[in-house]
């Protein structure tokens, strides 16, 4: 298959080249690092011109402007980049009847629920990024019949700065730690995210999925497993509540996801204690 990755040098973006390239024909598009193309969503004529050019059998969608804080400072930017830089790219694939994989987010839900939300249950995000977020499902969802939109949460990723990378550094640097308890959701391996994403697409079943390695936690289990793991089980770390963490993007309280959709193909991910252990084992390793 001759496959486009947008935002091929984030953290998935890159798995997903990585992966993929070793079956497929890859190119991959972003604004820089390792991406062969150069392509800002936003950018209507960008998006229709790349797509004509590499004429890809599909296009897979990650490029995102994640930085949640800043899309709740900047709510327009977060809607023109993840909302109708999406919605470009959902019409230059299907004017060409390309399909579309778009990954979109947990934040898409309010978090009221007491238990984990599935697909078919119905958006409501709280917050500007979420909002820009299920902006772009829908997006996807009106103008390309041929979809696939993949909600994930809390990725983490080998190279970049994440949740674990924080945890540790504060650890090892001796400084107190303080972490939200009733903030729950899957924390999720690239890797593993990736490896589903290439079954997904042999599977040509368009539609919703939710694909995030199995188990819920708090962020603070999330952290006091990290820590034990790493050697740092004697280290304190303060439980607070999401309101007592200032920032100007406030997260939903439990958006933990059912993976139902994928799991009805024979698409599971591994336990995230399973994964955690891989990825600090990788990380050890070098
Ligand atoms: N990270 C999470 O915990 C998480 C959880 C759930 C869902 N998701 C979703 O998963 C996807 C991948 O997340 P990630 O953590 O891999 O993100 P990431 O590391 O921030 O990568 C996103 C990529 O998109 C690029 N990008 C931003 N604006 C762009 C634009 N206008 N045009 C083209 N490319 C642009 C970024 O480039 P620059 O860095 O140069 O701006 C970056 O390379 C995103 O759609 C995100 O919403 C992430």
């Amino acid at each position: 298959m001759k496959i486009l990755v947008t935002g091929a040098a984030g953290r998935l973006g890159s798995q997903l080249v990585a992966q993929l390239q070793e079956e497929h024909h890859v190119r991959g598009a972003g604004k820089v690092g390792d991406a062969s193309h150069e392509l800002d969503i936003a950018d209507y004529d960008a998006c229709r011109r790349l797509v004509a050019d590499t004429n890809p059998d599909i296009v897979l969608h990650p490029a995102a402007w994640t930085d949640v804080n800043g899309c709740a400072l900047n709510p327009r930017k977060a809607l023109r980049i993840n909302g109708l830089g999406t919605g470009n790219l959902a019409a230059v694939t299907a004017q060409r009847g390309i399909p579309i994989l778009y990954v979109s987010s947990n934040e898409v839900f309010d978090g009221a629920l007491d238990r984990a939300y599935n697909e078919y249950d119905y958006p409501n995000p709280l917050n500007a990024y979420g909002y820009s977020k299920w902006h772009g499902e829908r997006a996807i969802a009106q103008v390309n019949p041929r979809h696939y939109i993949v909600r994930s949460s809390w990725l983490f990723a080998h190279g970049g700065r994440n949740f674990i990378q924080a945890i540790l550094g504060a650890a090892r640097a001796g400084k107190p730690l303080r972490v939200v308890t009733n903030e729950v959701a899957n924390p999720t391996y690239t890797n593993d995210l990736a490896a589903a994403i290439a079954r997904l697409i042999e599977a040509e079943r368009f539609g919703i999925y939710h694909l995030v390695n199995e188990g819920a936690v708090s962020r603070w289990q999330f952290a006091r497993h990290v820590l034990n793991l790493a050697g740092y089980s004697e280290t304190p770390i303060e439980r607070i509540s999401r309101h007592e963490w200032s920032r100007p993007s406030l997260p939903p309280e439990y958006t933990a996801l059912a993976n139902n959709a994928g799991a009805s193909i024979g698409i599971r991910l591994r336990p995230w204690e399973e994964c955690l252990r891989a990825f600090l084992d990788a990380e050890a390793a070098g």
